[in-house]
């Protein structure tokens, strides 16, 4: 159904007409809701740090961060009262993996290999969210990471990009749904553009330096795809690419974001980075850097108010600046109509719809269903899954822990996350004792208590990882290794001949050596969310199969980073130069592969991956690669095929393999499909320097894998 647009564009240019300079400047900048002091109904003062007037600060045409149904009324019939021309307010926030109920971390979702599940996330977040008075969120983020240490690898969807073109492309449509004038949908603004996966060592915030060649190939394709799929805004990276930082980069803003991936959206900066343009050194002061961004590109100021302070000197002074501005603000009102605020500024928000929909048991079953496809199950001797009546004991910091929610879920409900012990309980366990401990200093005592627990026991599940702050933003680590105690208590367990099952619950990859050996069975589980406890019960009991993959590579070590599956070609390739001892491109003490590699995933079911026929082209100038799936095993599974692309004689030194097309599958025992998956025409498409974007015709390896181990080779000739 196609709703009624409540503002067309000549209405929307004539209001434009009406308003003066600083009404405009105050569209183009987004304030915080703590300078509104909402929770009291009583809209105070402005901090002094701002430099405004109480006149002005009302005038900024956002507002981001915390907010519920009634505060949102509040703020915004309050709002209406004081604007001159009565243009509503827009409220956005960080809705990244779910707004109360929580979904797993954006990387684990990654993992699914399911863009219909990533999209039906999105879609139950955007009605918890709208309900809460929302309009926009702040995601997807589709920043590539090769790098673990970088703190913020949890929200984004891994080192590929296919997986995080398709994943955001999903996660947009899920927030924005089919019209935005339904009051249920949330504008998405992806983010960071761009590269701000790519800061130097992993250290959040760092310059980035990152070639045209990787921006094209690799860092650009993922917002192509979510501009397309028609998300409403991109935020500005705060980092610096290649010496100019996003905020004041008109080469990113401009000639790549606008004109050549065709971004017709918003463009706004991130939290403060306006004024960090003094701090990068390339501003003088506040009025130095408002006019920098604005020049540049950016389109709303958060958090910060250097243009609307500074708006008449930059017009007094350079009439040309006000074009931008109007610009700006002709889309913030085309926005602000799309969402349907000129006919309804409360979007129908009111607390009976906003108790509604917050934390539904259909919201529950979605944070279920996508904890259940995140989780990717690295190692299992044959001890997984575990009957029910099997003694265990669940030790480890999150044996008995609400946080499994992750970073990113400020408004996620505590009350509402199943710990891995309630789980257990619920699914029928049968635990014999629980043993909470600590991340990082696990006593003599505490060590002895498990041992002695454990003779009572057949096996030990061991609920262990990070701390939660030690990823999300500004959670960068100069390592990924484990923390020591957590591994000694998986060697002692080893050693004392119980059976140990690992349940891992962290933010980024981690060097899983010092366990690997030792453990009997290893399930990612990432941070899970408000269903984590009864999802990794599931998985446990065999109630459900594992069917993750691993969106990111899993490091032989912190000195190997970064490693990722795609890394360019070498002349000296290790595994082909096998009489060379030495001159080849490698680790003289540690292999080149990572311990897990991208698309890495057992399950409790074995498939049989055949190439059914030939590769033939279709009309859609697709070609269309059959493929025969069979279940070998004795229980119900989901088999995710890969298919990778490898050029042979290329312009450049294109990646050894690059992901060209995946399918996940449902089959039961015995059960095979034939289907075809497409190699869809834009694959063949590669960036090369000097030259653009230019088909590579010819000769390619094409590798169908299951598990990044099993695979199949053949040729293509691509046309
Ligand atoms: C983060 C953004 C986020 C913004 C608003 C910043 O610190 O980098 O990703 O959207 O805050 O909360």
């Amino acid at each position: 159904m196609k709703l009624q647009n409540n503002m067309n564009k000549d209405q929307i240019n004539l209001l434009l007409q009406k308003m003066t300079l600083e009404e405009k400047a105050g569209q183009a900048t987004q304030l915080p809701t703590r300078y509104f002091d909402i929770k009291e109904s009583q809209l105070t003062g402005t901090e002094n740090k701002l430099g405004i007037t109480e006149n002005q600060k009302w005038q900024a045409g956002s507002i981001l961060g915390k907010l519920d149904a009634r505060s949102m009324r509040s703020l915004q019939e309050e709002n209406l009262k004081r604007s001159r021309l009565k243009i509503p307010m827009m409220f956005m926030t960080d809705i990244i993996h779910g707004y109360q109920t929580i979904f797993p971390i954006p990387l684990a979702m990654a993992c699914s290999f399911n863009e219909e599940l990533a999209e039906k996330s999105a879609r139950t977040a955007a009605k918890e969210g709208s309900a809460a008075g929302y309009q926009v969120t702040f995601s997807p983020m589709v920043d590539i990471v090769i790098d673990p240490r970088w703190g913020r690898v949890i929200e984004s969807f891994g080192e590929d990009k296919k997986l995080n073109a398709d994943m955001g492309r999903a996660m947009v449509r899920g927030y924005q749904g089919e019209d935005l004038l339904a009051p249920d949908t949330l504008a998405a603004c992806v983010k960071h553009f761009a590269a701000y996966g790519k800061v130097e060592g992993g250290r959040d915030y760092n310059a980035a330096d990152v070639s045209e060649y990787t921006l094209q190939n690799q860092y650009f394709p993922p917002f192509k795809a979510c501009i397309d799929a028609g998300a409403k805004l991109v935020m500005a990276a705060f980092q610096a690419v290649n010496g100019t930082p996003a905020t004041a980069s008109k080469w990113l803003l401009q000639d790549k974001l606008r004109k050549e991936l065709a971004f017709m959206g918003i463009v706004l900066s991130d939290w403060g980075a306006v004024t960090e343009l003094i701090r990068h050194g390339v501003a003088q002061d506040e009025y130095d850097a408002g006019e920098l961004a604005l020049s540049a590109g950016i389109q709303i100021e958060m958090a910060t108010c250097s243009v609307m302070k500074n708006i008449h000197k930059y017009v007094e002074l350079e009439p040309g600046i006000e074009l931008l501005l109007d610009q700006a603000v002709e889309k913030i009102l085309t926005l602000k109509a799309e969402l349907g605020l000129f006919e309804d500024p409360f979007r129908g928000v009111d607390e009976s719809r906003e108790r509604r929909e917050l934390r539904s048991k259909e919201k529950k079953y979605v944070a279920w269903e996508t904890a259940i496809e995140s989780a990717v199950l690295l190692e299992n001797n044959g001890v997984l899954p575990l009957k029910k009546e099997t003694p265990l004991i669940l030790a480890g910091p999150y044996a008995d822990s609400q946080e499994l929610l992750g970073p990113w879920s400020v408004d996620g409900i505590i009350e509402d996350t199943v710990s891995i012990k309630q789980g257990v309980i619920n699914k029928g366990g049968k635990i014999v004792q629980v043993l909470p401990l600590d991340f990082e200093e696990i006593s003599n005592k505490d060590m002895d208590k498990v041992l002695m627990a454990s003779e009572k026991a057949e096996i030990a599940v061991l609920a262990i990882g990070e701390p939660q702050l030690w990823s999300g933003e500004a959670g960068s680590r100069s390592t990924i290794e484990l923390p020591k105690a957590q591994c000694i208590l998986v060697q002692k367990l080893y050693q004392k001949g119980i059976k140990v099952v690992v349940l891992l619950l962290n933010g980024r990859p981690l060097d899983l050596r010092p366990i690997q050996p030792y453990a009997d069975a290893i399930l990612e589980m990432w941070y899970p969310g408000t269903e984590g406890g009864n999802a990794a019960a599931d998985l446990l009991f065999g109630n459900v199969n594992p069917s993750g993959h691993l969106a990111m590579s899993f490091p032989y070590g912190s000195g190997q980073i970064p490693v990722h599956y795609n890394m360019g070609a070498t002349g000296r390739p290790k595994e082909l130069l096998t009489s060379e001892k030495r001159y080849k491109s490698q680790y003289l003490d540690i292999p080149n592969e990572p311990l897990y590699a991208f698309g890495y995933g057992l399950s409790y079911t074995e498939f049989k991956i055949e190439l059914s026929g030939e590769i033939k082209k279709d009309s859609d100038h697709r070609y269309m690669v059959p493929v025969k799936v069979t279940n070998t095993g004795k229980v119900a599974g989901k088999a995710v095929v890969q298919i990778y692309i490898h050029k042979h004689k290329s312009m450049v030194a294109r990646p050894v393999k690059e992901l060209a097309a995946y399918k996940k599958l449902a089959l039961q025992p015995g059960e095979d499909v034939c289907t075809e998956i497409a190699l869809e025409k834009e694959i063949w498409n590669y960036w090369i320097p000097n030259v653009g974007w230019t088909k590579e015709s010819g000769n390619y390896t094409i590798m169908i894998e299951s598990d990044s181990q099993h695979y199949i080779h053949c040729n293509l000739m691509v046309d």
